[in-house]
C-alpha cells in the first residue's frame, strides 16, 4: 500500500511514518516543515508543501497521482491552542482550508480512503463521567472548531464522493516511541514537567482545588506509539486490500480510557528518575475542564485497537529519550 502522509515531519506523523515504513508500506510525506524536521522521516521521500495554499490542491494531486497512493493519513494542522485564540482566521485557513484542499486533491486524484486527525478539544468542558463520541461537541477554543469542522468536511466528503474516512479524536498525547522522534518543544504537561525538573525548577500545577480527587486536573494520557499503532489499524479498516466498499465516515476516541491528575503525572515523574519531585501549585488555568478520559470501546469494536501502554511507561519513554538526546 501506498500512503500519503500530511505533518509525517512532525511528533505524531513521525511515529505514524516510522510504523508504516516497518511494516513493509511506501510512504510519502508532505509536510511544510514549519514545526517538522526532514531528519524525522528517514527514507521515506517528503515533499515540502503549504496545503494551505491555492496551488496546494493541484500540487498534492499531482503528486497523489504520482506516487499510486491508496490512502491519506491527514494530520497536518496548526495546534496551539493560545495560537489560534489570537489568530483565529488564519487557524480557519490552515486547518479547515488545509482539509478541504486535501479532500478537493484526494477527489481529483480519486483516492478513496483517509485518516484524518481530530482532537479531543472537539469537545471542550467534559462532565464527569467518560467521555463517548456521541457526548455532544462544543469546543472551547478557535483550535477546537477547526478540527470538528474538519470532521465535518470529512463526512460530507466521504458522502459526496464515497470516500472511506476516520476521524481520529486524539486525547493527550505523549511519550516517545523512538527515542529521536521525542518532542522536547511541546507546550504539553509531561514535556513541562521535565522540562522544569531538568532546570531545578519545581514543576507548575495549575489548580489544585478542581473537584477532582486530589484537586487537580483530570487528563487521559495516551502513549503516542499507541497513537501511531491506532492510525495503522484506522488505515487498514479504511483501506482493506479489497478496496472496501461504499462511502463510510465515523469518528473515534483515541485515549486509555484512564485519567490520571496532574500530581499523579508528576509523581509518575519522581518514580521514574528516582527522587523526589516537589511540585508548585499556582491558580487555574482559564478554561481548563477539571476532568476529560476517553470512552474507548468503540474504537477497541471498530479497529480492534486499544492502548497497551500506561503513563508509567509515557513517562519513562520521555525520560529516556531526554537522556539520550545529552
Ligand atoms: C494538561 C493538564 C493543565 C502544564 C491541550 C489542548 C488539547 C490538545 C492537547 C492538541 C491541564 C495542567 C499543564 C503545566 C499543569 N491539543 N498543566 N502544569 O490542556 O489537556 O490539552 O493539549 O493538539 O486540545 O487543549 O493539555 O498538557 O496543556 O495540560 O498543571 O505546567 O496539565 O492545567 O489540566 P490540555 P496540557
Amino acid at each position: 500500500m501506498t500512503v500519503v502522509v500530511t505533518g509525517g515531519a512532525g511528533y505524531i506523523g513521525a511515529h505514524v511514518v516510522r510504523l508504516l515504513a516497518a511494516r513493509g508500506e511506501r510512504v510519502v510525506v508532505v509536510d511544510d516543515l514549519s514545526s517538522g524536521r526532514a531528519e524525522r522521516v528517514g527514507d521515506a521521500r517528503l515533499e515540502v508543501m503549504d496545503l494551505a495554499a491555492d496551488v496546494a490542491v493541484d500540487r498534492l494531486a499531482a503528486l497523489l497521482v504520482e506516487v499510486g497512493a491508496h490512502a491519506v493519513v491527514h494530520l497536518a494542522a496548526r495546534k496551539r491552542v493560545d495560537e489560534s485564540l489570537t489568530r483565529p482566521t488564519w487557524y480557519y485557513r490552515q486547518n479547515v482550508g488545509g482539509t478541504a484542499n486535501v479532500l478537493e486533491a484526494m477527489h481529483q486524484a480519486e483516492v478513496p480512503a483517509l485518516v484524518f486527525s481530530s482532537s479531543a478539544a472537539v469537545y471542550g468542558a467534559a462532565g464527569a463521567g467518560l467521555v463517548t463520541e456521541d457526548s455532544p461537541t462544543s469546543p472551547m477554543n478557535p483550535y477546537g472548531e477547526t478540527k470538528l469542522a474538519g470532521e465535518w468536511l470529512v463526512r460530507d466528503a466521504a458522502r459526496a464522493w464515497g470516500m472511506r474516512c476516520l476521524s481520529l479524536r486524539y486525547f493527550n498525547v505523549a511519550g516517545a516511541g523512538w527515542d529521536d522522534l521525542h518532542d522536547p518543544a511541546a507546550l504539553n504537561l509531561v514535556p513541562l514537567v521535565l522540562g522544569r525538573i531538568r532546570a531545578g525548577l519545581p514543576p507548575l500545577v495549575f489548580g489544585a482545588d478542581h473537584p477532582t480527587t486530589d484537586g487537580t486536573c483530570i487528563r487521559d494520557y495516551v502513549h503516542v506509539l499507541d497513537l501511531a499503532e491506532a492510525h495503522v489499524a484506522a488505515l487498514d479498516h479504511v483501506a482493506p486490500p479489497d478496496g472496501g466498499s461504499g462511502d463510510h465516515a465515523e469518528v473515534l476516541n483515541v485515549g486509555t480510557g484512564v485519567g490520571s491528575s496532574v500530581l499523579e503525572v508528576i509523581g509518575a515523574f519522581a518514580s521514574a528518575i528516582g527522587s523526589p519531585v516537589v511540585p508548585e501549585v499556582l491558580g487555574r488555568r482559564a478554561g481548563d475542564p477539571p476532568q476529560v478520559v476517553a470512552s474507548v470501546d468503540r474504537a477497541a469494536d471498530v479497529l480492534g485497537w486499544r492502548a497497551a501502554r500506561d503513563l508509567a511507561d509515557i513517562v519513562q519513554s520521555t525520560v529516556a529519550a531526554e537522556l539520550a538526546a545529552r
